[in-house]
């Protein structure tokens, strides 16, 4: 879509421009159904996320559902004319330099492709499989030496570029990396398997001879998003690591918040299972228990442990009980608190080498009723993020 008249008419917004479908079919690639666009292109447009040059210009990025033939190509009514001496920005080559050789420009050769990819199957272990209205879903497990896998993630990892804020392809030559696979299995005459989305985890070493398998990238493709396979795929994750008796805890790198609250609903539907995080428990203090429990049966991390308390006592917490629920922010704050103290015995030991003029400055925004407001206003913040959980629980 271009934004504007004159010469700002030959401008667009990349992400409304760029086309994504998963196809099947002659009619899949022409019909106007099931497009999605990216949710960021600023790895591959640059900041702005716009592309100059054309008015009516549409690019499309079309998968085959399974195996991910890919075909690229674009369309516009109208190129910026010679007159105003400036160069179209370069599109399809911006594209090609992030995804891998052996796309398909020609629109009637993909085509012709597409009935033979129906035969594609899924690569790795099958490891969980599971219903979700009326389709069957099958999550595969592999490694680097799992045959077809390296060709099959060099494809899938595109997408990240479109959904995952400064995501960067990952080392595929490094055998720590683990992948996890979902597919839709539809039923035809032999199961026609569409992609859905992937997880990847990295086994970090964990002296003397065990490992810690961190969550890197996860990904469910848009049209299946918000329909409880982020879940369903964490659940299976888990599950595969908590029976490795050489896995230590389960980390998470730099996730994003819709995928924290994924992660803090699995974790939390898995403690409600545990004694230690009963209601009568929930409500006295967090306890080495709780941590002990959560760890040996569900690998689940000394900070996040934590947070699972911290978000069930609160559904237990009756916020009318004015008592109750003050003993609950009580216990969040001091928590919450924990930095702020340690940066006051930095600040008293400062106190000793600086003149009065050093030591009023550092002070700036340290006050006790400054650090009383941000803790406060930390502390909303957290109770906001606890409270979705919550709702998704019950
Ligand atoms: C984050 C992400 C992995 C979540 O995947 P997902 O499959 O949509 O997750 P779920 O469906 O399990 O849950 C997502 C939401 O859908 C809701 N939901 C689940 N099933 C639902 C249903 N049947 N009807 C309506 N809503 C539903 C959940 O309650 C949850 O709501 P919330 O966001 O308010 O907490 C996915 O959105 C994604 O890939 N995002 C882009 C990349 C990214 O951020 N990756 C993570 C960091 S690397």
């Amino acid at each position: 879509m271009a934004v504007g008249t004159g010469i700002e008419g030959y401008k667009c917004d990349a992400n409304d421009v760029l086309s994504i479908k998963l196809v099947h079919s002659e009619e899949d690639v022409i019909g106007k159904e099931g497009v999605f666009h990216p949710m960021m292109s600023h790895q591959v447009f640059g900041e702005s996320e716009t592309i100059f040059g054309y008015k009516g210009l549409n690019i499309q990025l079309y998968y085959h559902a399974g195996s991910l033939l890919t075909y690229l190509n674009m369309e516009y009514h109208e190129q910026i004319p010679r007159s105003y001496g400036i160069k179209p920005d370069p599109v399809i080559p911006k594209i090609v330099e992030q995804i891998p050789q052996g796309f398909i420009s020609n629109r009637d050769e993909f085509i012709s492709k597409l009935q033979k990819e129906d035969s594609f199957t899924p690569m790795g272990n099958k490891i969980h499989s599971y219903f979700n209205d009326d389709t069957e879903y099958e999550i595969y497990e592999a490694d680097i030496f799992t045959p077809r896998l390296k060709e099959y993630h060099e494809k899938l990892q595109t997408f990240i570029l479109w959904y995952i804020d400064a995501a960067s392809f990952i080392d595929i030559d490094d055998e720590k990396w683990h992948f996890f696979l979902l597919f839709e299995k539809k039923k035809s005459i032999a199961p026609i398997y569409n992609i859905v989305g992937y997880m990847t985890v990295y086994h970090y070493y964990s002296y003397p001879d065990k490992f810690r398998p961190r969550i890197s990238q996860t990904l469910i493709l848009p049209p299946f998003q918000r329909k409880g396979h982020c879940v369903e795929l964490l659940h299976a994750v888990n599950k595969h690591y908590i029976s490795n008796p050489d896995a230590v805890d389960i980390t998470v790198e730099d996730p994003s918040e819709d995928f924290v609250r994924c992660r803090d609903f699995v974790d939390c539907q898995n403690c409600l299972k545990l004694n230690s995080f009963s209601k009568d428990k929930l409500l006295t203090d967090y306890s080495d228990d709780m941590r002990k429990d959560a760890l040996e049966k569900f690998k689940i991390t000394k900070s996040q442990a934590r947070r699972v308390y911290e978000i069930l006592r609160l559904r237990v917490t009756d916020i009318s009980n004015n008592v109750m629920y003050h003993q609950y922010r009580l216990c969040v704050k001091k928590r919450l608190n924990l930095p702020f103290q340690k940066q006051a015995r930095d600040m008293e030991k400062l106190r000793a080498v600086l003149s009065s003029d050093e030591y009023n400055s550092a002070m700036v925004g340290q006050s006790n009723e400054e650090r009383i407001q941000r803790l406060d206003e930390a502390y909303k913040l957290l109770e906001a993020e606890y409270f979705k959980v919550i709702d998704r629980l019950d």
